[in-house]
């Protein structure tokens, strides 16, 4: 067995072994993004381009696990459409600084969902991530929250600020980590440490590299999306 059709199959053992795990689907349309977003030659633009058109599918079947209740209203012709509407108060905590590249999606969908923020960098050497500051909603133990966390190597900086929710009185059940790449051990640890927690992705990664990269990777994402290379 190669090197890679072993790190593939790990790979899909992950993904088979935490049913609180959603991969998107891997559809034609959705790897052209990635290839897009993936490629070490796209421009920012092109790179936030096709980034957020993922964000977007994301954040929709995010709503996806979400409750909601019936709503009727009356039409212009005098009819009742039977819908939905959310449950519950629904908010969103950025992981910054990756995560506020979540944010103008969200918007588009919905202008009026608070979001909070949560400051956590890791340190280029030890890889270890580092909590700096916090501002959340003031009601945000009776939410459902959106962490949006594009990137999970290690699974360091997203365990951070989960535990930051969960000391905030969120309910675990209500925490949705909205993310775009995950490694194999990445997700194990956060789905072994908050069985609870959901987790939204559009790719379970193949592993991680020496320098806790993921492979095939996107390279850094914050610098790529705001352009800090
Ligand atoms: C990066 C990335 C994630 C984190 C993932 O953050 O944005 O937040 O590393 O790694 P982990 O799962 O091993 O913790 P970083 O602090 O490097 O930079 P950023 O400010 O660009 O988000
Ligand atoms: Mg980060």
């Amino acid at each position: 067995m190669s090197n890679n059709s072993a790190a593939l199959s790990f790979d899909l053992n992950v993904s088979q072994a935490f049913n609180t795990v959603v991969e998107l689907e891997q559809t034609n349309r959705l790897k052209s993004l990635h290839a897009k977003m993936r490629d070490k030659t796209a421009t920012k633009s092109q790179f936030i381009f096709h980034a957020d058109q993922v964000f977007r599918l994301l954040i929709e079947k995010s709503f996806e696990l979400l409750p909601f209740d019936d709503l009727s209203v009356t039409t212009p012709v005098g009819a009742i459409y039977r819908g939905k509407q959310l449950a519950n108060p629904l908010c969103a905590v950025s992981v910054v600084r990756a995560g506020e590249s979540m944010e103008n999606e969200l918007r588009h969908i919905d202008l009026k969902i608070p979001i909070g923020k949560i400051l956590i960098q890791r340190n280029p050497l030890t890889k270890q991530p580092k909590l700096y500051y916090s501002k959340l909603p003031d009601d945000i133990a009776d939410c459902h929250v959106l962490v949006f966390e594009p990137m999970l190597a290690t699974g360091g900086s997203a365990a951070c600020a989960i535990q930051v929710l969960l000391d905030a009185g969120v309910l675990e059940e209500r925490i949705i980590l909205v993310n775009l790449l995950c490694s194999p051990p990445g997700i194990e640890y956060l789905c072994t440490r908050f069985p609870r927690l959901q987790i939204v992705t559009s790719s379970i990664e193949q592993r991680l590299n020496e320098h806790a990269f993921m492979l095939p990777g996107i390279g850094d994402f914050g610098d790529r999306y705001f352009g800090t290379t």
